[in-house]
């Protein structure tokens, strides 16, 4: 396995790329939009340029890694030579489904094809391919070059022999595999997006502020950061797409959306991405300050 296409340039597409270059594949990045897979290729760089200054590695590996990569808007050449595709779309059920029928199209026969999906059915995935058996979930955390776990997520016909070569990659990544089974949200969104919701909604129900709730969370559960940034990070729209698939997907009111992330959505307050969510983001990712709408 040597050629791995990532679709996808956005906060994990940039993230699953650059752990793959970082261990010397192949890299193709393909996105629709040229813009994104700029912005891609220059934040890969910035973070190697921070391992380089901890020292983490040289600055010949920064290169290499770079030079791994390649980036393309043309879907087809971009994953025709591809010994793995790991979809990293946007979490949006019809594009993901009509992406995998593309890629039956235009693949190898015997490529496997991996999705990143927070939430959306692997088995819903695998069956618009004539390949269900190569069909897999290979969820990645964010940030992917930091953090260690992947879920690996077997559709109801992936087969044993695409699983335990998954898990093997993801450990050739410097990863911790967890293999789950098949159910709206898997392990990791399913315990997650609950709480950011129920996060939410105790700053919509005005029980206390964005400050406050994240330290609550911080100080007393020990968690690195509090739900409030966390979901920010995250990107508002994935969470509340999120939590839309729970919601359809198991019928139970306890993962209806709170209409404050509705709402901030809908306004284009992403998080981090967008520049605003619960947080003001507009002197840097690193350096947030309470939003203005949220300021007392
Ligand atoms: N953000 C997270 O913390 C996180 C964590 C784990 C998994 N995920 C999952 O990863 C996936 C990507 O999420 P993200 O946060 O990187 O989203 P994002 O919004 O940052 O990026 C999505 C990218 O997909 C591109 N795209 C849309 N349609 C496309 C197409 N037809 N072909 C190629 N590219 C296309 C967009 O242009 C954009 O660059 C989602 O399925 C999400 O649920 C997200």
């Amino acid at each position: 396995m040597k050629n791995i296409t990532i679709i996808g340039a956005g906060t994990m597409g940039n993230g699953i790329a650059h752990a793959f270059a970082q261990k010397n594949f192949n890299v193709t990045i393909v996105d629709i939009s040229e813009e994104n897979l700029e912005r891609a290729i220059s934040t890969i760089s910035k973070n190697l340029d921070r391992m380089v200054a901890k020292e983490k590695i040289s600055n010949d590996d920064k290169l290499k890694t770079l030079e791994n990569i390649t980036t393309t808007t043309e879907f087809s050449s971009g994953v025709k030579d591809s010994d793995l595709v790991v979809e990293a779309a946007t979490e949006n059920v019809d594009l993901k489904l009509k992406i995998f029928k593309d890629l039956d199209n235009l693949c190898k026969s015997d490529t496997i094809l991996a999705t990143n999906t927070s939430s959306i059915s692997i088995t819903q995935i695998a069956n618009v391919t004539n390949r269900k058996d190569k069909v897999i979930g290979m969820h990645f955390m964010n940030p992917v070059p930091i953090m260690k776990l992947v879920e690996v997520i077997r559709g109801k016909e992936t087969s044993n022999e695409v699983t335990n070569l998954i898990m093997d990659l993801s450990k050739k990544l410097d990863k911790i595999p967890v293999e789950v089974n098949d159910a709206p949200g898997f392990v990791a969104n399913r315990i997650l997006m609950p709480m950011i919701n129920e996060a939410i909604y105790t700053l919509h129900e005005n029980v206390s502020d964005v400050e406050g709730i994240d330290t609550v969370m911080i100080l007393g559960m020990s968690h690195p950061m509090g739900p409030l940034h966390l979901a920010d990070f995250i990107g508002l729209d994935v969470c509340l797409s999120i939590l839309e698939v729970m919601y359809e997907g198991f019928n139970d009111e306890k993962y209806k959306p709170c209409p404050l992330l509705t709402e901030m959505v809908k306004n284009n307050n992403l998080g981090i991405k967008t520049g605003q969510g619960f947080y003001d983001y507009s002197e840097g990712p690193r350096n947030k300050k309470v939003a203005s709408q949220f300021q007392k």
